[in-house]
């Protein structure tokens, strides 16, 4: 581990990462799995702060996936509480350090309480422009990409849009992350080697990380260090170098 700061316009714009490992951190001290997912939790709040420095204007979080409601019901209970918790606790901070929140993924099948809670995150932040951060809550890209066709099917049978006129600036117009460019790094940390319906649209062209560290472990210097490494790697979006 080194402590270096990787030098601003030289890193990673977009951040996306896959927060993995909350629950064999708890295990591994012989708490219940919320206990991890909690900690996992405190950790985002010095991720985002690390942002300026290291250069990162968009930081992009998957925080449940589409896939995670086949959890326990009390561990789907306990991580829908923690959003709503973590929404309240941590809307003036984020407010205050400059960064405009986001939410992608499908919200219909939140409880409304959530729904609100992440309605007003969202408000409240609106014109804020330190760093962007969009949190990815019951979120699957397959299920991202089904919305969008299904979208995008109805401009066309409404003869808005013609077939032809469908290239991948259409469809990307269509996906949750319209807003965003596309993620330059995605991390994901716990030792998993697999990118999980994560972004898989946006990420064709990212540089990948996949680190040992248990996502409540994942501090600033930890983060700092992974931006340092991709700051050495040659990216040549499928063309040879000049
Ligand atoms: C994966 O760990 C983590 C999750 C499914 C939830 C991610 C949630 C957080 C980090 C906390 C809250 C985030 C916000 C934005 C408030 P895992 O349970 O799959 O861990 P394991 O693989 O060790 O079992």
């Amino acid at each position: 581990m080194n402590n270096v700061t990787p030098i601003k316009g030289d890193g990673p714009s977009h951040v996306a990462i896959i927060m993995d490992g909350n629950g064999r951190w708890a295990t591994q001290r012989g708490r219940p799995r919320l206990f991890g997912h909690q900690a996992g939790a405190k950790r985002v709040r010095q991720v985002v702060s690390k942002c300026p420095e290291l250069g990162v204007k968009y930081l992009t979080i998957f925080a449940f996936s589409t896939e995670n409601w086949k959890r326990t019901q009390s561990e789907v209970a306990g991580l829908m509480a923690l959003f709503r918790r973590y929404i309240t606790r941590e809307a003036n901070f984020l407010h205050q350090l400059g960064t405009r929140v986001r939410f992608i993924g499908e919200r219909e099948k939140l409880d409304e309480k959530l729904q609100k809670l992440m309605n007003y995150l969202e408000e409240l932040t609106a014109e804020n422009d330190e760093t962007h951060l969009t949190i990815a809550l019951n979120y699957g890209a397959r299920d991202e990409v089904t919305r969008a066709t299904q979208r995008l099917a109805v401009e066309v049978a409404e003869k808005r849009l013609r077939p032809e006129q469908v290239n991948t600036e259409v469809l990307a117009s269509f996906l949750d992350t319209c807003m965003l460019p596309d993620p330059d790094l995605v991390i994901r940390t716990s030792g998993e080697a697999r990118i999980s319906n994560f972004l898989l649209w946006q990420s064709a062209y990212a540089e990948y990380e996949f680190i040992d560290t248990l996502w409540p472990d994942f501090s600033p210097d930890v983060f700092a260090d992974v931006v340092a490494r991709f700051s050495g790697r040659d990216r040549r979006f499928g063309a040879v170098k000049a």
